[in-house]
């Protein structure tokens, strides 16, 4: 019976490691990185209601979905399934979604490691003092620079895999469980620091109107910004709804089965409800203060807001060459910003590893190191996405090998990953089970999740995907 199941990979060692855990996971390059970006290239106030209202109706109610499953079948993601789809007597299909996941992960680990590794090449920039009264035009050199270096680029992208196989090798519990711990909290006092800091020298007013002000005719409108930060050009479709709806799922690593990896290890007494509050929460948070210190430094010096994917490494440094102490800070900054893409980065990877330990009988190095390495290979696509193959001639669909594989992962793959395990546990698993493991004492909370994740959450997915394609 489902209480007597253990996990072969051991358990996190209370139900707080377990947040950290989770947290570790959900915060990362997407609240700092990619929200500000995106949210720049989709008109402000009105995508972030958006972002918002996902988060709250999609990504909650799915989060506790992955974590149940998760914490019921106490395997991989790929034999979980097979296990839920036995005690269930579910169609075998249902067991493919084990391997969506998989795939997915993949696919997302191979750019994630190479974004991560800018901010470990922003580690040195910052500590040599590159920075130091540094205006927007020495900033875009400077990352211009790193852009134009495929050398450089893979160098640093190949540290970071390294990293991340490194800790997935040892079992999460040994380093990383520690690190999370002290590195987490120092990164949300970091970034409340940055906030003060546009508060003071960035046009805050600006930056909080672009951030919280919802104009609705903006809901529809993406713009992107020409060649070396030109003006943005913009245009009318349905994009910015399904960007909202994929980044809820990427932010809170929701779809691809890490949560659901990290909820196979999670005590069995701990509350679920409660600890998917404390990770959106601490989620969000994180995304609005990232939010909070980019725009006003953004706007009081010019920059475009629709600058995409180098956006941070745009600002951040005008801030910190500025600042008093902007040279320790400025490390420390990218330090923790590493250290955030690294928790990720290692969930990415672990329902692969933990899939490989179970069914080859492979040791947790050797799978580490395959798994990690077939990444890398695939990241070699978006290192040369911003140099040598950033011609048209190397496009498909319009976009580098980098947007295809950002795009398909985070609004494609993933949102269709959270909208069958919302199916699954909303209409497949029987009531007694999701039930019994969610164990929810307050029964009005229980009928509200299940409702949600049977009739809210799969339906917005689907309308939001339709829509995208322009079918409604
Ligand atoms: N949530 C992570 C971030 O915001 C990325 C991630 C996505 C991690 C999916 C695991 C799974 O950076």
């Amino acid at each position: 019976m489902p209480d007597t199941r253990g996990s072969i990979h051991g358990q996190w060692s209370s139900r707080f490691v377990f947040i950290l855990a989770a947290v570790g996971s959900a915060v990362g390059l997407g609240n700092i990185w990619k929200f500000p970006y995106i949210t720049g290239e989709n008109g402000g106030g009105a995508f972030v209601l958006v972002y918002l209202v996902c988060i709250a109706l999609i990504g909650v109610p799915i989060m506790m979905a992955e974590i149940l499953i998760g914490r019921r079948g106490r395997q991989s993601p790929i034999n979980t399934m097979r296990v839920l789809v036995a005690d269930e007597q579910a169609n075998p299909a249902w067991r493919w979604l084990g391997w969506l996941g998989v795939v997915t992960g993949f696919l997302i680990l191979s750019y994630y490691s190479v974004i991560a590794g800018w901010a470990l090449a922003y580690v040195f920039r910052a500590g040599a003092g590159l920075f130091t009264g540094a205006d927007a035009d020495s900033v875009s050199t400077l990352f211009g620079a790193l852009l134009g270096s495929p050398e450089s680029m893979l160098a640093w992208h190949t540290i970071f895999m390294v990293m991340t196989m490194v800790v997935v090798a040892r079992g999460v519990r040994g380093g990383l469980e520690k690190a999370v711990t002290l590195l987490m909290p120092a990164l949300f006092v970091l970034l409340v620091l940055l906030v003060f800091y546009a508060m003071y020298q960035g046009a805050f007013a600006r930056g909080v109107e672009f951030l919280f002000n919802a104009d609705f005719s903006k809901v529809f409108q993406h713009c992107e910004s020409l060649e070396s930060g030109g003006p943005a050009s913009c245009r009318f479709t349905g994009e910015p709804l399904l960007i909202a709806l994929g980044h809820a799922f990427f932010t809170l690593s929701l779809g691809m089965g890490a949560i659901m990896v990290y909820g196979s290890y999670m005590p069995g007494n701990a509350s679920i409800a409660r600890a998917t509050l404390i990770i959106v929460a601490a989620d969000t948070v994180a995304a609005l203060l990232a939010g909070l210190a980019i725009f006003p430094i953004v706007f009081a010096n010019g920059l475009e807001p629709a600058a995409g994917p180098g956006l941070i490494f745009q600002t951040l440094p005008i801030a910190f060459g500025s600042m008093p102490g902007g040279r320790l800070f400025g490390t420390l900054f990218f330090v923790l910003l590493t250290f955030a893409a690294w928790t990720s980065a290692i969930s990415l990877i672990e329902p692969a590893v933990a899939w490989l330990v179970e069914n080859r009988g492979i040791a947790r190095v050797p799978a580490a190191i395959a798994v990690g390495v077939l990444a890398w290979v695939l990241g070699i696509g978006s290192v040369l996405s911003f140099n040598l193959w950033s011609g048209e001639s190397f496009q498909l669909f319009g976009k580098t090998w980098f947007d295809l594989m950002d795009y398909l992962t985070a609004n494609i793959l993933l949102p269709l990953g959270g909208l069958f395990i919302a199916l699954f546990a909303g209409w497949v698993m029987s009531r007694a089970a999701s039930r019994g493991e969610l164990r929810m004492g307050d029964r009005r909370g229980y009928r509200t999740w299940r409702f949600l994740v049977r009739y809210v959450s799969p339906w917005l997915v689907v309308i939001v995907f339709l829509n995208a394609i322009g079918l409604i």
